[in-house]
């Protein structure tokens, strides 16, 4: 078995929970396949790459019984990519991995040059990690992951974060490096990857495995597992959520931008670091709008939703009201903000507590049981917010911003991560939303999401 891994009986409990959430799970995956795990937010998939990576029982605790048996080296990319920066420079950061493994120097800045060329990375090694967007950090993971030419590639949702042109792009750098490698990619949307794995695996939302062969055993399939993105079916109804669940507790703000520029500022060893990440954008939110911004990794949509969140003050140019100038509270009263890695905003130490914690600053009765039945969540109530799955970390954070129903939304992302099922919970809130009265923004990659009106950005610019 060159570079192949398997699974026997291995049953999994995370620390915190009851009930294993993999149990006498079997799967042998051989030297050189390439493999595509799918399946719903919450089965497993992500924990089936830690197992594989060594990570369970050691960095994250819980009881593992039965056996993982890997044989080649690995290289893990992780689901939430900020997850993996070391370095302060961007061509460090990828020399780690290398570095690590004791190759020369030569060696080194070679695979440095071509891991981020492959990656399209549009930025010299000098460039600061901290100043990259969010899709820009998903490349700069993968090209760590990819100079360290490891032999078994354990990708975990590798383009969940890019517009169409560079995931496009990204997917066939994969492809191109991975050749000959064993690749066990985990991703929603399925139907890019299919044409170039040799098998499926679906997973329920239980950890079992439900399906597993062919691409074109599962695309013949007449009862597609429930909840997968298989190409070629129609895009999910929203939910229709509950008007009282998502009818502003007061009149909807209007929020205008008026020729507006932003500069980010990046904190380095040696002081600052300037980048006008807006342009003299003009753009309305209007109240019962979905709005979103869209446009290519790094187009500044995140800054454009950050501004509107009085987050950012404006270089030149207006925000009517001038959110910037208000205090925390009447912005966290008025205005629900959702950031593109909303994981790193929890405090509290269960989902019911995080999804009570801004109502309850704000003296607001919230239904937190019925918020967290509508996203999918209520079976984990107890659970710690940091010890939850990708896309169950992003619902969270959504029905912890809206639950006290503002009536501005700023989601960056938000569908990122979910499966049919919770994508439609998640679409149906912001649309219910705005039907009932609220502004939505939003920014977004997913050609799927409802939308009334589109703001296009390129390098900071509305095209
Ligand atoms: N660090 C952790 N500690 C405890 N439980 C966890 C942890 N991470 C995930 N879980 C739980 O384990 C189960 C499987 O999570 P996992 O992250 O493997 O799901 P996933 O299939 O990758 O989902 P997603 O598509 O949302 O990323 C879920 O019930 C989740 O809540
Ligand atoms: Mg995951």
């Amino acid at each position: 078995m060159a570079s192949g891994a398997r699974f026997r009986g291995f049953t999994w409990r995370p620390l915190g929970r009851r009930e294993p959430v993999i149990a006498a799970f079997d799967l042998t995956i051989e030297g050189g396949e390439r493999v595509l795990i799918t399946g719903p937010s919450g089965a497993g998939k992500s924990t089936l790459l830690y197992a594989l990576a060594g990570s369970l029982g050691h960095t994250i605790s819980g009881e593992l019984t039965g056996a993982v048996e890997v044989d080649g080296r690995i290289g893990l990319l992780l689901q939430n990519p900020g997850d993996a920066v070391v370095a302060e420079r961007i061509g460090r950061d990828v020399a780690f991995g290398p570095e690590n493994l004791g190759l020369s120097r030569e060696e080194i800045r070679a695979r440095v040059a071509d891991a981020l060329g492959a990656v399209g990375m549009p930025y010299g090694t000098e460039h600061f990690t901290s100043a990259l967007s969010g899709g820009e950090l998903q490349r700069l993971a993968l090209a760590g992951v990819l100079a360290m030419q490891p032999e078994i590639f354990l990708l975990d949702e590798p383009t969940s974060m890019l517009d169409e042109t560079n995931a496009t792009a990204v997917r066939e750098a994969i492809l191109e490096a991975t050749a000959g490698s064993t690749l066990v990619v985990v991703e929603h949307h399925i139907g890019p990857w299919l044409e170039h794995v040799d098998r499926v695996i679906v997973l329920s939302r239980s950890g079992e495995i439900v399906s597993d062969g062919t691409p074109a055993a599962l695309r013949a399939d007449p009862n597609p597992p429930d909840g997968v993105w298989m190409p070629g079916l129609p895009t999910p109804t929203p939910l229709d959520i509950p008007a009282d669940l998502v009818t502003p507790r007061a009149t909807p703000l209007q929020l205008v931008a008026e020729d507006l520029s932003i500069d980010l500022m990046t904190r380095t060893l040696r002081g600052t670091d300037t980048s006008r990440a807006l342009r003299q954008m003009s753009a309305r939110l209007r109240a019962g709008d979905v709005t979103a911004f869209t446009g290519p990794s790094g187009a500044g949509k995140s800054t454009a939703l950050a501004a509107f969140g009085g987050l950012l003050k404006p270089r030149t140019g207006t925000i009517t009201p001038a959110v910037h100038t208000w205090t925390s509270r009447l912005l966290a009263d008025a205005i629900g903000w959702v950031p593109q890695n909303p994981e790193h905003g929890f405090l509290a130490s269960t989902v019911g507590g995080e999804v009570e914690r801004t109502s309850g600053r704000l003296g607001v009765a919230v239904d937190a049981a019925a918020l967290l039945e509508v996203f999918g969540l209520g079976h984990l109530a107890l659970a710690n917010p940091y010890r939850l799955s990708g896309g169950e970390q992003r619902r969270l954070a959504l029905a912890a911003a809206l639950g006290h129903r503002p009536g501005v939304a700023l989601l960056d992302e938000p569908t990122v991560g979910q499966d049919r099922h919770t994508w439609a919970a998640v679409a149906g809130w912001f649309a219910s939303a705005a039907r009932a009265g609220a502004a939505v923004a939003l920014s977004t990659h997913d050609a799927g999401v409802p939308r009334d009106i589109d703001y296009a950005l390129r390098a900071g610019e509305l095209v």
